[in-house]
């Protein structure tokens, strides 16, 4: 199984003034190289796109031209909002709403787009959500998918996280990876909590990073690398 990971694009016309490190103004040029990339060599068996598309939320006419690019892919996507998008309401216009759930070569995978943001830019699952991880994790080995990082709490230095992360990886029964964005450096793939987790780095930053996860026929990582668009 070979994921893709496209996450933090932060696409504005202008250059953002407040972050000069994000190059949300190039976002549509990086999004239209990583799919031609994807689409050419990489060939995954899915893409995921884990949120903040946009830098301002009021931009949401944006979406819509990423979406047109997204809709290049060869393979199954799954989109999900960031903290920086519009309600799911809203960006759900541009984007196909995903499933609750997608099986893929043996997996489930559960996107979470409508995660609660909370004080410091972190997360909150609603209870609906956990219950529903506990309902759908028990029948196949299961990958989660959301914005903000969830890992057991001071297993990794990252600043973001779910505030009622215990909770929710205690309700996890077969999880075998969990995928985020968001904390745009990244981090290397983490094996202190109760499932690996993958922090994909920010396409808008550096050298214009996405991510390539391939799992054994164990259900464990097998490869870990990421992409660059820049030099
Ligand atoms: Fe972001």
């Amino acid at each position: 199984m070979k994921i893709a990971v496209i996450t933090d694009l932060h696409y504005t016309k202008t250059k953002i003034k407040d972050c000069p490190n994000r190059a949300g103004e190039l976002a549509k040029e990086l999004l239209a190289s990583a799919i031609d990339k994807i689409n050419s060599s990489i060939k995954p068996d899915l893409v995921l796109g884990c949120g903040d598309f946009i830098n301002d939320e009021n931009d949401a006419e944006l979406l819509k031209e990423l979406a047109e690019i997204f809709e290049k892919l060869n393979c199954p996507k799954i989109i999900i909002p960031g903290n920086h998008d519009p309600s799911p309401e809203i960006f759900y216009k541009s984007f196909e709403r995903p499933a609750e759930y997608l099986d893929i070569n043996g997996y489930r995978i559960i996107p979470f787009p409508d995660d609660m943001q909370t004080a410091g830019y972190n997360a909150r699952k609603s209870c609906e959500d956990i219950e529903r991880i506990k309902k759908l994790s028990k029948e196949m080995p299961t990958i989660l998918v959301q914005h903000v990082p969830l890992y057991a709490p001071r297993t990794i230095k990252c600043e973001y996280n779910y505030d009622n992360a215990e909770e929710i990886i205690s309700a996890c029964e077969n999880v075998v990876l969990s995928i985020s964005g968001h904390e745009h450096a990244g981090f290397l793939p983490s094996f202190r909590s109760k499932f690996p987790v993958v922090i994909a780095p920010a396409l808008c930053e550096g050298r214009f990073p996405f991510a390539i996860i391939e799992l054994d026929d164990n259900r464990k990582i097998k490869s870990y690398h990421l992409e660059f668009l820049g030099e």
